[in-house]
């Protein structure tokens, strides 16, 4: 396939990997892995979302590597390249709305870590704040105004890497801080695990309460934190996959993402539960976990306010190197369509998503009362509609594109597989097992609307 003028390649195999891991690994497995976990009852939801990442999300991550490469074009012009006149584009235009919608939020609490960095640079949070670390994560949260200070420099920096190029952005500076990331996460589960909570900790992240399998909900939310914390179903690693030249195993690329993804998430699980029983607090407190037990955690270690700068910091990195790939999606798509610059796509749809992201700040202070699908929030509203329908319907349309819409052979070769069992058994997958279960998914949860 001929390339579009313009268009960046990856400088290197590493380059591309790097860059889907760093999309991958960011916010999704900390703040929403250990909160969405945490209100589903913890081991059996671990379970559920573990099976999803097996059966549906590497076969999809694969898919849309292989779309992505083959057609060297943005989420939606790589199905009209592949396959022009036909409906399959859906996914691509579902996606970049969900782009749009799941980074409004993600600046918003992207932010909030940032804030907490500032907090942990200062050293106004190395001690307690008079009125305790809850009140001052809520009375911060509830604000009107001062979390948008901090919601718009994160999204200023996101905008500031995607107007210089992806490539040129962030190829290099996820392979030191990522790591770091994942060293520290390590270092501060170990510990969390001599707070006293450990047993209760472990217990609730690994012992299933087989019960709670009859519960659809928590099938909604394991196939959209799947999905979520993979970047998957949006285009995103169709973009990302479109500037990769032929040298890739795309294969091998798939599994190692989808592998270190996970891995992080199970690690931040290590660290946040024990230390939640450990300090008497509920796992089921919502999107604020996070904010509200580390501090403590970091207040009982002498020093601990550099591993509250360091996780903070990082966390902000890794967040960082997540929102530029949904920017991309978006950006990569105008510039294509609209002929626009990626300075002005970048800038103009920066400043969009920024605005959409009021309501939602807003939503945990002034707007509170407002509530919108089954009780939540703007932000938790906005979050359930992108990651759980939108994400997984754009994975169903794309495992129905890759499985149905290619020959056998053509799938087979584009994506590296060739003949072999591996490539046959990830047919059967992207055919069959991963449609069915979404569309499943989504029927046992009907009715969790209202
Ligand atoms: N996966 C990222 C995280 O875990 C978030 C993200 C980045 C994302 N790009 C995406 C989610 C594309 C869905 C689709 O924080």
């Amino acid at each position: 396939m001929s390339n579009e003028p313009g268009r960046e390649q990856w400088a290197s195999r590493l380059g591309f990997i790097l860059a889907a891991m760093g999309s991958a690994v960011g916010l999704g497995n900390v703040w929403r892995f250990s909160y969405v976990t945490g209100e589903n009852g913890g081991a059996a939801f671990l379970l559920i979302y573990m099976a999803f990442i097996i059966i549906i999300g590497i076969p999809i991550i694969m898919a849309e590597f292989t779309i992505g490469r083959k057609a060297q074009s943005d989420a939606v012009g790589s199905f009209e390249k592949l396959a022009p006149g036909k409906p399959w584009k859906v996914a691509g235009l579902l996606g970049v709305a969900a782009a749009f919608l799941i980074l409004s939020f993600y600046g918003v609490i992207a932010g909030w870590i940032t804030y907490y960095f500032t907090n942990y640079l200062t050293g106004t949070l190395w001690s307690a704040p008079a009125e305790g670390y809850e009140s001052f994560f809520i009375s911060f949260i509830t604000n009107p105004t001062k979390p948008f200070f901090w919601q718009f420099l994160f999204m200023a920096l996101t905008v500031a890497i995607v107007f210089v190029g992806v490539k040129k952005g962030i190829e290099r500076s996820n392979k030191i801080l990522m790591p770091l990331l994942g060293v520290l996460l390590i270092v501060l589960s170990i510990y969390s695990l001599t707070l006293g909570g450990a047993q209760k900790g472990l217990a609730f992240l690994f012992t299933p309460d087989w019960t709670a399998l009859t519960d659809p909900n928590i099938y909604l939310a394991a196939l959209g934190q799947a999905f979520f914390s993979l970047s998957l179903g949006m285009g995103a690693l169709i973009t990302y996959g479109s500037y990769l030249s032929n040298q890739e195993r795309l294969p091998g690329a798939a599994v190692s993402v989808a592998v270190l993804d996970t891995s992080f998430a199970i690690v931040a699980g290590l660290m946040i539960f024990p230390a939640v029983f450990a300090l008497g607090m509920d796992p089921a407190s919502g999107p604020g976990l996070v904010f509200m037990v580390m501090p403590d955690v970091f207040d009982s270690i002498g020093f601990g306010g550099i591993f509250g700068l360091l996780f903070f910091f990082l966390l902000a990195a890794a967040a960082l190197s997540s929102s530029v790939s949904l920017l991309e999606v978006a950006v990569a798509y105008f510039i294509r369509k609209f002929s626009w610059s990626r300075q002005k796509a970048s800038l103009i749809i920066g400043s969009i998503i920024f605005v959409i992201g009021i309501p939602s700040s807003l939503g945990q202070g002034v707007l509170s009362d407002i509530q919108i699908i089954g009780g939540r929030d703007i932000l938790d509203s906005i979050d359930f509609i992108a990651s759980n329908i939108f994400l997984p319907l754009g994975g169903l349309i794309i495992a129905l594109f890759m499985g149905w819409g290619f020959k056998k052979a053509d799938a087979l070769r584009d994506s590296d597989f060739g003949e072999t069992t591996l490539g046959h058994i990830w047919l059967f997958l992207i055919k069959f097992v991963a449609p069915i279960f979404i569309f499943l998914v989504f029927l046992s949860s009907i009715g969790l609307f209202n």
